[in-house]
């Protein structure tokens, strides 16, 4: 999509795969559109046809955009073909983006391959009234399974169990945690929207995950950029990008059937999951024009996508955070013990009295900076920002890492410190801490994440203790796909 775009720039890019870029933009580049408008935010200057294609290294993208920043200031435009973008740097601007100007920043773009896979039904790129009717269906939705017969925690806690169980069965050897803690992630979905979990071992289950891996790897490809400048050509040429499209229509009839077999013995007086809740709506007399079984499909498949990979993302830098620094693992384990102990398992409420394990859970977050650029956003009319002017239909990039390592809102930005949100040993809250974004459009699950990460880090951290497998060091390093994740990594699961 041409809104991976920014993780391309991130990606170091290959000379050959840079030459096809430069070439496919020359070709469509359309000049006009490169005059900037008055008193728009600064940026470089524009070279004809390639715009700023030249200004980013694409070996280092992050050194060339944080040259940017220091020369133009915390608002400043690139543009690319004919894509013009701006970025908002820093904790003031990006919340008086993101907040009091939310309404005006609340759409997402759209391009050919979006409209292609995810067309403009569903949650994450509809905009307009049928986004509003999504989104507002869809977290009221979530509030009630949080309520309902069988409680979110209820749900979460039995999921943390087999993964525990999973965990323990590698007795100790070192492994790579990632299909544990996906599997167990995408179950707490699959629970929400189809109503039941599956087993580690079913195939279906195995071929829905990866299914889904390999179209947001294909989608974070250059390939899916190609499409985006070209189309029409792109539509008849063999390439991953048909894979793409083919590997969504597998995803949309895996979760077809699913509805299909929800329509059989479906009880409106007894809604089980999202998707029974969903037809309930469409039942009704004067549901909103937006609830049709193509929405429902939509809906059901952006709250899988958006809800899977980045918390067991962020489940994998916890493990790794906590096998880096020993001695914090050992001070969530000592308050586990005391506030918990190991006969039960955690719960919710247990965490308004573990300031130092919610701290941590925090400071994972805040450093893991999974979405570093946060989705884009879009204009929705003229606006004015610090003094600029950005023209209705121009794309903005929130720079959450200039938020989450904002030198002048914490102490010691780029070290890992649970600190940060402890004052006094009491829990702290901070205005910066904003992995999730905000304002209108913010992460629809975060409560859902939060939960989840607390629930399921704390019953981890309480059975085991994480250890780097002898002679190996674990690294930081990462790498930028969709979400920004850890290199691959092993790991000793100890049983306390
Ligand atoms: C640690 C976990 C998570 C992180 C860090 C995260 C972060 C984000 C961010 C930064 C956005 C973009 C918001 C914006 O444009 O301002 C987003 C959107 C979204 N997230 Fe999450 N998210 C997480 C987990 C989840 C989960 C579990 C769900 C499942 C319900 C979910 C569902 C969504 C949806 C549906 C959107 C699109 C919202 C819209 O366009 O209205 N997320 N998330
Ligand atoms: C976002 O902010 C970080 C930290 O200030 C900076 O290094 C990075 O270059 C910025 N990214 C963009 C796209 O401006
Ligand atoms: C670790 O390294 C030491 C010294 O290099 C070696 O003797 C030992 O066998 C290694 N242990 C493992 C588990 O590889």
């Amino acid at each position: 999509m041409l809104l991976q775009l920014l993780s391309v720039l991130w990606e170091a890019l290959s000379l050959q795969v840079i030459l096809v870029f430069l070439a496919t933009f020359l070709l469509v580049a359309d000049y006009k559109k490169q005059i900037r408008p008055r008193n728009y935010p600064p940026g470089p200057m524009l070279l004809p046809l390639l715009g700023n294609m030249l200004h980013v290294d694409f070996k280092k993208p992050h050194i060339s955009l944080q040259k940017l920043t220091e020369k133009y200031g915390n608002v400043y435009s690139l543009q690319v073909g004919s894509m013009r973008f701006v970025v908002v740097n820093g904790l003031h601007l990006v919340k008086e983006a993101l907040v009091h100007q939310g309404e005006n920043f609340v759409d997402r773009p759209s391009s050919p391959g979006i409209q292609g896979i995810y067309g403009s039904s569903g949650l994450v790129f509809s905009n307009g009234l049928i986004w509003k009717q999504q989104r507002r269906f869809a977290l009221s939705t979530l509030r009630n399974f949080g309520m309902g017969k069988r409680s979110l925690e209820e749900r979460i806690q039995e999921e943390s169990r087999y993964l525990n169980e999973a965990i323990e069965a590698e007795k100790g050897q070192p492994f790579d945690p990632q299909s544990q803690i996906n599997n167990a992630v995408s179950n707490i979905i699959c629970s929400i929207t189809f109503g039941d979990r599956f087993d580690y071992h079913d195939s279906r289950f195995h071929k829905l995950l990866h299914l889904l891996d390999e179209a947001c790897h294909i989608q974070g490809s250059f390939w899916s950029v190609l499409y985006d400048v070209f189309p029409t050509v792109m539509k008849h040429l063999p390439g991953p990008h048909q894979t793409l499209f083919k590997k969504w229509g597998q995803v949309k009839s895996f979760v077809r059937e699913i509805i299909e077999k929800h329509k059989e013995d479906w009880n409106p007086s007894e809604p089980r999951d999202f998707i029974d809740a969903y037809l309930n709506e469409m039942a009704k007399e004067d549901a909103p024009s937006s609830f049709h079984e193509e929405s429902l499909l939509q809906s059901t498949l952006d709250l899988f996508s958006s809800g899977t990979e980045s918390t067991s993302t962020t489940l994998r830098w916890a493990l790794l955070y906590m096998a880096i620094y020993p001695e914090i693992q050992a001070k969530v384990q000592a308050e586990i013990d005391s506030v918990i102990g190991q006969s039960r398992q955690p719960a919710v409420d247990d965490r308004d009295s573990m300031p130092y394990t919610n701290a941590v859970v925090h400071e994972i977050q805040r450093i893991s900076n999974i979405v570093p650029a946060n989705s884009p956003r879009m204009t929705t009319k003229d606006t004015t920002l610090a003094g600029f002017h950005i023209p209705k239909g121009t794309i903005m990039f929130a720079n959450l890492t200039s938020v989450l390592f904002d030198k002048d809102e914490w102490e010691t930005p780029n070290e890992f410190n649970p600190g940060h949100f402890l004052e006094n040993d009491q829990f702290m809250k901070r205005e910066a801490f904003l992995p999730f974004s905000a304002g209108k459009r913010a992460c629809l699950g975060e409560q859902l994440a939060r939960t989840e990460l607390f629930l399921f880090f704390t019953a981890l951290i309480q059975k085991f203790t994480f250890q780097a497998p002898k002679n190996e060091t674990l690294s930081r390093e990462f790498r930028v796909g969709l979400v920004l994740s850890p290199l691959p990594y092993r790991i000793c699961a100890f049983s306390r």
